[in-house]
């Protein structure tokens, strides 16, 4: 049932402190304060290309991880949509590993793409949170997310806990590769711990989420941005608002919009930007400024530093908890949940079932 909340998505995103310390805890050994792969049959300090491949929401796990396995393990990672993977006939050197991030493990694309990276000799690693799967039987290692069932079409704790594998994965690889020294790891697995209560935290936020929702409902259009692995973020918020709300949102990487997209912005085109205090925060912070000079209603989701920051500059703000900025996505992408969800509601749509999707695609 819903436990006593008025949808399952509702319910899935309160779940995401408990099932974030599930997930964590099946790899991170709290005595040896160290982080544990489940089997895997080759050599990771040996690979020398990981090939990201997913849809939707598992895609842009997929696309915060490539951050974190280029910054911490220092390895060369290529990503795609599942759906457009396989027709560019990519070049793969034999022995890279191929990594497959899919919550049902039966989206029918991600599974084509993991059948051609097999026949081109990769290593196949399969993130799934069902491992009665399709794609967790045709994988030489599984990784698992220990989210439970999700029940909503709207993918929220089956994202976070996929990020919360990947930033194990990323801990562990950057060991493997023999580019972390063991104080980073120390606090890159420090930060990791604090995640679940930190979550929890966030989710306080909840209140003021929905009087934001009140606001920003009745646009046509919404941007959302975000700066490094802030950037995968907003284009999962833009994806949470526009499936559930059936509102128009575009996610776009902060610097892009002198580019085109701020010809959009007037004072009817709220802007929600993801930008913790990090080391690309004042550039986003410039980005912000171009928008509240023309108008732009900005939704600022930061944290104590950031917001004090911005001032007054920004219409709505939301402080969230001071993190290492290693696991800000995880977190940030708590609010963006919750944004989509209150709009929908407001709006009276079918929040967990969506028209026109399915939990599971498993046509191509
Ligand atoms: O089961 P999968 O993770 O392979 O599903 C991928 C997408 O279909 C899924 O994430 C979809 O985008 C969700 N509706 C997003 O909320």
């Amino acid at each position: 049932g819903k436990g006593g909340f008025r949808h399952f998505m509702l319910k899935e995103i309160y779940e995401q402190p408990q099932v974030l310390g599930d997930t964590l805890h099946s790899m991170f050994n709290p005595v040896e304060r160290t982080l544990t792969l489940p089997e895997i049959p080759f050599d990771l300090s040996a690979v020398k290309r990981v090939t990201i491949v997913a849809c939707g929401t598992s895609f842009y796990a997929g696309s915060v991880a490539r951050y974190w396995f280029e910054s911490l393990a220092r390895v060369p990672v290529d990503i795609d949509v599942a759906s457009e993977f396989r027709y560019r006939e990519p070049v793969m050197e034999p022995g890279g590993l191929a990594l497959f991030i899919s919550q049902s493990g039966e989206t029918a694309d991600t599974l084509a793409a993991l059948r051609y990276c097999k026949a081109q000799g990769q290593h196949i690693v399969s993130l799934v949170n069902v491992t009665e799967s399709s794609m967790a039987r045709e994988s030489d290692a599984i990784l698992q997310t220990l989210a439970g069932p999700e029940i909503g079409v709207a993918s929220t704790k089956a994202f976070t806990t996929q990020l919360m594998v990947l930033a194990c994965f990323a801990v562990a690889l950057g060991r493997a590769r023999g580019v972390l020294s063991a104080a980073e790891e120390d606090r890159l697995s420090a930060a990791l711990v604090e995640v679940p209560a930190r979550a929890s935290e966030v989710l306080n936020h909840d209140e003021r989420i929905r009087e934001i929702a009140e606001e920003v409902m009745h646009a046509r259009d919404v941007l959302y941005l975000g700066r490094g692995s802030s950037y995968p973020i907003a284009l999962e918020g833009a994806l949470k608002l526009k499936e559930i709300s059936y509102i128009h949102a575009e996610g776009y990487a902060a610097g892009e919009m002198k580019h085109g997209p701020i010809a959009l912005i007037d004072e009817k085109v709220p802007v929600v930007v993801i930008a913790p205090h990090d080391s690309l925060f004042e550039k986003t912070a410039s980005n912000v400024q171009e928008v509240v000079a023309r108008g732009g209603k900005v939704v600022f989701f930061s944290d104590e530093h950031g917001v004090k920051k911005m001032g007054q500059n920004a219409v709505f703000t939301i402080s969230l908890p001071t993190v290492d900025p290693f696991v800000a996505p995880i977190l940030y992408a708590i609010p963006v949940q919750l944004l989509a969800y209150h709009i929908a509601v407001l709006k009276g749509t079918d929040v967990d079932q969506p028209r026109n999707l399915a939990k599971s695609v498993t046509v191509e």
